[in-house]
């Protein structure tokens, strides 16, 4: 039987895949793989969340007010410089969208997040992937891929799977370098989880780049991924725009809601973030002392650049209950989860090592990893 014509893309883009399972055991896997708080949400949230469920037989507020509000006085900003949408996710979705004419390409380093292609594929965007060095953005190279054709760059700041910042003064250089009829969009997903010299949002640097928007997220240190709430930062001209593309509807009462009860829960929220970055310490200090190679993160989880051993390592975790992001042939990601969680992760990691697999990725040890190991 013939089935309706729909895009050829469809056939060609992957389906999103969430972590893998834990194969052979009817046990609930330690859930180290989606870079989710580990702390369930506070009263405060629970309240208004509650609160907020006894109005769902009404639409949600379609201009997001009082949470544009909230985020306009915590940021110091105006009201006009912020986007809402379910998800920074959503947000990045309007921004492939909102660039696609004919022809159109988009440049980011690769890996990164691993939604960006298909975002690209789904617009009809051509993705322009410039390889990480060092597990790092590669600033120059990616300014040397932008053509005339290049309408949208991202820049995945502290970057996911590899947990690295790019240096501040490099990005001023790199921003400085991009045409600026090309749109620019930060992902800063982690930005709280950041620590040192690589931690400065860009959000300081929107002021001077017109072309310059900065994505953030309730997902993470706001622990509310169950409630999908992201937002944006950019020009009023720009953001004005944006809006227009954005599904209007999409961000749930409930979800506005609770964005506004975790600003101002803010202190202890990320009091918990702290809790995760010592967590991250302790976690990466083991894994290099068993001989795993770790670069240092800014983010809520750390990578094991483990090469052709990472999907081997990924199916060995699932097999001891834990669910960690394994990319074959290149690396694996591991949320920094409770402390209960990471012990059970670091005693997978230490048992795999005793099997004698290899302790790094041989040639693709990197840069950051050799420093980490002379420390
Ligand atoms: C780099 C990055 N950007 C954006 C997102 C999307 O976050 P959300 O849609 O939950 O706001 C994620 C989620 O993991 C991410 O890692």
């Amino acid at each position: 039987m013939s089935t309706p014509s729909l895009r050829a893309v469809l056939d060609t883009v992957a389906a999103y895949k969430p972590s893998e399972g834990v194969h052979g055991t009817t046990a609930r896997p330690r859930p180290l793989s989606a870079n989710e708080s580990p702390h369930p949400p506070l009263p405060g949230i629970v309240e208004a969340v509650a609160r907020a469920g006894a109005t769902v037989n009404r639409y949600p507020d379609p201009g997001c007010g009082p949470l544009i509000r909230a985020l306009a006085r915590h940021h110091g900003i105006a009201e006009d410089r912020i986007a809402v949408g379910a998800g920074s996710l959503a947000l990045l979705q309007t921004l492939f969208d909102s660039v696609a004419d004919p022809g159109a390409e988009a440049v980011y380093a690769w890996p990164s997040f691993e939604v960006y292609p298909t975002l690209a594929a789904l617009a009809g965007v051509t993705s322009v992937q410039v390889p990480l060095t060092d597990e790092t953005h590669d600033l120059p190279s990616m300014a040397d891929r932008i053509t005339p054709l290049t309408r949208l760059v991202i820049v995945c700041n502290p970057n996911n799977p590899t947990g690295t910042g790019v240096d501040p003064g490099a990005l001023r250089a790199f921003l400085a370098s991009v045409p600026p009829t090309c749109l620019v969009a930060v992902d800063e997903a982690y930005h709280e989880y950041a620590r040192g010299p690589a931690a400065p949002s860009a959000l300081r640097l929107c002021a001077d780049h017109p072309n310059l928007v900065v994505l953030r997220t309730f997902s993470k240190a706001y622990g509310l991924a169950g409630l999908r709430t992201g937002y944006l930062v950019g020009d009023a001209r720009v953001v004005e725009k944006l809006r227009k593309a954005c599904l209007p509807y999409a961000v749930s009462t409930v979800a506005q809601h609770a964005a506004v009860a975790a600003l101002g829960l803010e202190e202890q929220l990320l009091r918990r973030v702290d809790e995760t970055v010592a967590e991250r310490t302790r976690v990466r200090d083991t894994l290099l002392r068993i001989g795993l190679p770790v670069p240092d993160s800014l983010t809520n989880f750390l990578w094991l650049p483990l090469g052709p051993h990472a999907a081997d390592f990924g199916a060995w975790c699932a097999r001891q209950g834990v669910a960690v992001r394994a990319f074959a042939d290149v690396g694996v990601r591991v949320s920094i989860g409770s402390a209960d969680d990471n012990d059970q992760f670091l005693a997978a990691a230490d048992a795999w090592r005793s099997t004698g697999r290899p302790a790094t990725a041989g040639a693709g040890q990197t840069q950051h990893v050799r420093k980490a190991a002379e420390a």
